[in-house]
């Protein structure tokens, strides 16, 4: 997208119903809410103005130390890159894990297209890591229905469309025992618990009140409007009373990009008039847009993502196509003054992707003194998607339609080497 039409997104966005205006008002350059990730500078979203503004806690260096120190294990690369960089009550989550006390992880996926792409990943990897780490149970929201009222989809064709990426989140590799994944179609009308967790979040927040951090309008269906309480419910460890019992005291962690953080300010916001712990959170970054970092990779641009989906050669022609440069206009250029990491979308897609330390500050030298030209660069990524994409592909086709509903039924998990 040109500047110039990025420019006129940014100041559409901020006078649309859906712009969320507590969330992005005082600001000029951006806008990122649930539905919109753009900016108008080209080294992407402003990150530290979004904690200010969130009122979230940046990760720090004391954080990091002690998340090594509590759990034994060196934090994951995306938290070590500052991938992921903002946190709400992570110290308290990790004194639970000292005195031994329980926790969750919750996270989720609204299914919009039939497969996910690489952004997607980010959340899911990461959240993955964190069970192999504190061996807790997990929960995977399908919202559905929230892609049902925002999307031009049929109930029927959103609820396929769970399955089908609940099928790309399985073959990431999370732990059957550990894990229950539900479509919220499915499991809301089979669990009353849930839905009373539900009607109670939404006595507690009213329409202004939705109005001012998700940007709703007059002319938003009332379905939209209540959606947000059924982001929330999966917070409280009674919505799953085969996992928890009637337990209401058990907390969650939720690893997610910070466009989700609104959902979550509500939901910590009413969580102790409902006499519920506030769920804590991980926020990362946006895996950025091949054609640059002002929007986040999404699904519903095709163009904009590479697809779990997309062939090798498929993934080689986006990158070498759409992936935009920081390198110099011609390669004599590009010598003298060397290449721009920093809105550079190779090199961004690696510090996602490629784990060795020492090869992307390699990489980072070379590219920048312009020893390594953008080909070269942009070949390194396509080796690592490629293999990636590939290995993801051969692991889905292990999933079979049993895995599937094992994963998706109801039942006791095991955490900490026992049942539940
Ligand atoms: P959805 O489907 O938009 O995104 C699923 C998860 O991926 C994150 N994400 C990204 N992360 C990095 N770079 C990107 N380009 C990118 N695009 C999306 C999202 O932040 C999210 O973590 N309403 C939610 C579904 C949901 C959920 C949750 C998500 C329900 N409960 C709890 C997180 C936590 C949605 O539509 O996500």
């Amino acid at each position: 997208m040109a500047e110039q039409d990025l420019s006129s997104k940014v100041d559409d966005l901020k006078v649309t119903e859906n712009a969320a205006e507590a969330v992005n008002d005082d600001d000029d350059d951006q806008v990122v809410d649930p539905w919109n990730v753009v900016t108008k500078s080209d080294k992407g979203v402003d990150y530290d103005k979004l904690i200010k503004r969130f009122g979230s806690t940046k990760i720090d260096q004391a954080l990091l130390d002690r998340f090594e120190k509590v759990t034994g294990k060196p934090p994951h690369h995306l938290l070590k890159r500052g991938i992921f960089f903002s946190q709400r009550d992570m110290h308290q989550i990790l004194n639970r894990y000292e005195a031994k006390k329980p926790f969750f992880l919750y996270t989720g996926r609204g299914p919009s297209s039939g497969s996910m792409h690489m952004g997607h990943l980010i959340p899911f990897m990461f959240t993955k890591w964190l069970q192999e780490i504190f061996d807790v149970p997990l929960v995977i929201q399908l919202t559905d229905d929230e892609k049902f009222l925002w999307k031009d989809l049929k109930a029927e064709q959103a609820l396929k469309l769970s399955y089908e990426n609940a099928k790309d989140i399985i073959a990431l590799g999370f732990d059957k025992d550990k894990t229950f994944i539900f479509s919220d179609m499915e499991y809301i009308g089979s669990c009353p618990a849930f839905y009373r967790n539900m009607i109670k979040v939404q006595k507690c927040v009213t329409f202004n009140q939705v109005k001012g951090i998700f940007g709703f309008g007059d002319s938003d269906c009332i379905g939209k409007i209540s959606f947000p309480s059924i982001q929330a419910s999966p917070s409280f460890s009674n919505s799953f009373p085969h996992i928890f019992g009637d337990r209401k005291d058990i907390p969650c962690l939720i690893p997610c990009a910070i466009d989700q953080d609104p959902y979550f300010r509500m939901t910590r916001d009413v969580a102790p008039r409902l006499g519920y712990p506030k769920p804590a959170l991980l926020h990362s970054t946006f895996f950025p847009a091949l054609q640059g970092a002002q929007t986040k990779m999404s699904a519903s641009d095709a163009n904009s993502s590479i697809f779990l989906t997309d062939t090798p050669k498929q993934v080689k022609t986006k990158i070498n196509k759409y992936a935009f440069s920081g390198g110099g206009t011609s390669v004599e250029e590009h010598r003298e003054k060397g290449g721009n990491c920093d809105i550079d979308i190779a090199y961004q897609y690696l510090t996602f992707f490629l784990e060795d330390d020492e090869r992307l500050q390699q990489i980072r030298e070379e590219y920048s003194s312009g020893k390594m030209l953008t080909g070269e660069l942009k070949k390194e990524l396509i080796g690592i998607l490629q293999k990636l994409v590939a290995d993801h592909q051969e692991k889905r086709k292990t999933v079979t339609d049993e895995l599937l509903k094992e994963f998706m039924t109801p039942r006791k998990l095991k955490w900490g080497g026992k049942d539940s």
